[in-house]
């Protein structure tokens, strides 16, 4: 089948990737011209593990094709998907305007049946509001689906070609067909597809990031009031994820959630609550809870300076940049606000992220107090502390010893409670990490 996906960024361009690997004919459009320029020369906006070479694959076997132009597009596509942005509005609510324009794009060359295929994470009834655009621009029939997409950053590859489930929310039969015939190679061993109405498809895209965002928000709580108890939070999570009805996934304190989907849908699930006459108490929390958190770490590191001269003139070397492992997205990461809250205290920071540097680098820009290193080791030489904030593969079996030879002072605050605490303690570091006991020598020079 011939697809067309509008929108080439992390979604758009990782499903587009995968329906070519799979057989269909892509073409990903985007209003980004540089974008697209680059990708046609084979450069990828996005870090995500194995997307390059299957892009390489796809567009050398002339089934995976970039554009800018619309009426090409469309009139040569009968399945349009939109993978556009949704980002907050200032009140939290979910700005649809992206969904809305790449609607009426489409609409404006559709020259017969179309199905329109909505892949942005929108507030329920969004595609009955696609609908009546769509109606307002042209007289061609149409279908327009829902059709949430659940990939996560840095296994988006893997989530994309092997999906736990895939929900087509659709109001009409063909349509649901059309996606289920576009489906039908993901679905060879076993079937994963949901069909169900467009509301309801809506609704669970919110509810499925609500729930994991509350299990981490959850976690957090239970963290803050294990350190002040004395408990060991590692501990706890293991003592409740053995539980069958609890299990052991998402349920790992740390630095708070960030990136580009969880706070914002929860914040644009509150929004819908509201306007729907429901007070969204437990999301409320969810969300103030996380915001919460993102401060731990900088609290913690305050807290342990203040007995020690302040953290003004202090070197704290930052391990970990992007919002989570194996990727190179930094949006709402939890390290922003831990760097802004530094260097707000004085400090001069030494960072280092495997991959995210060029998009902190942008964000951020020069500054006196903030030193991009080429790795970990370079990053906390001369330092006074190690703050962890991401938890890529690469920092869990560093090799200490010519680390701790280059450091000013031996202090390590883990966000992501990577590390045996008695281990790191033995090696000279006064240890902190999120939930348990502070593993110091009590040395306060
Ligand atoms: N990133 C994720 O992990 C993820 C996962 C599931 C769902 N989602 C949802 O998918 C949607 C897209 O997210 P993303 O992370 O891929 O966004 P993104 O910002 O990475 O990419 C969106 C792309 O759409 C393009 N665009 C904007 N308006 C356009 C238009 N009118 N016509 C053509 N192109 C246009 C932008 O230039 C950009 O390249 C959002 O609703 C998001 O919540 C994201």
């Amino acid at each position: 089948m011939r697809i067309l996906i509008v929108g080439t960024g992390y979604v758009g361009l990782v499903t587009g990737t995968c329906f070519a690997e799979m057989g269909h004919t892509v073409v990903c459009l985007d209003i980004d011209e540089k974008k697209i320029a680059n990708l046609q020369q084979g450069i990828l906006p996005i870090y995500e593990p194995g997307l390059e070479e299957l892009v390489r694959r796809n567009v050398q076997q002339h089934r995976l094709f970039f554009t800018t132009h619309y009426e090409e597009a469309v009139t040569s596509c009968p399945v349009c998907f939109i993978a556009v942005p949704t980002p907050s509005r200032d009140d939290g609510s979910c700005d649809t305007s992206f969904v809305e324009k790449a609607a009426a794009s489409i609409a404006s060359y559709m020259p017969d049946y179309r199905v329109i295929v909505n892949k942005s994470t929108v507030p329920v009834g969004t595609a009955h509001q696609v609908a009546s655009i769509i109606r307002s621009h042209t007289t061609a029939a149409f279908d327009v689906v829902s059709n949430p997409e659940f990939l996560k950053e840095g296994a988006a590859v893997q989530d994309c070609l092997k999906p736990d489930r895939i929900i087509i929310g659709a109001d009409s039969a063909k349509a649901a067909d059309v996606l289920k015939e576009i489906y039908s190679a993901f679905t060879l061993d076993h079937d994963r597809i949901l069909v169900m109405d467009t509301l309801s498809a809506e609704m669970t895209k919110y509810a499925a990031n609500a729930m994991l965002a509350t299990r981490i928000s959850f976690m957090n709580e239970i963290a803050a009031i294990c350190k002040q108890v004395g408990a060991n939070v590692n501990k706890v999570r293991e003592g409740i994820g053995s539980d069958s009805r609890i299990g052991y996934s998402f349920l790992y304190p740390g630095v708070g959630y960030g990136g580009s989907c969880f706070p914002k849908d929860i914040k644009a699930l509150i929004a819908v609550a509201k306007k729907a006459g429901v007070d969204p108490l437990l999301l409320q929390a969810t969300h103030e809870v996380n915001t919460r958190q993102k401060t731990v770490l900088s609290r913690q590191i305050k807290s342990y300076f203040a007995k020690r001269g302040g953290l003004k003139g202090k070197t704290i070397a930052v391990w970990g940049l992007a919002f989570k492992p194996d990727t190179d997205d930094i949006r709402e990461a939890p390290a922003l606000n831990f760097i802004h809250d530094l260097l707000q205290e004085g400090a001069t920071l030494r960072l280092f992220d495997p991959v995210a540097m060029p998009n902190a680098q942008k964000m951020l820009g020069a500054s006196d107090n903030l030193t991009w290193c080429r790795d970990e080791c370079e990053a906390a030489s001369d330092a006074d502390a190690i703050a962890l904030l991401t938890e890529w593969k690469q920092f869990r079996l560093v090799d200490f010893k010519p680390i701790i030879k280059n450091m000013r002072k031996l202090a390590f605050f883990d966000g992501r409670n990577q590390y045996d605490p008695i281990k790191m303690q033995t090696k000279g570091f006064d240890y902190m990490s999120i939930g348990a006991p502070d593993m110091t020598h009590d040395r306060v020079d």
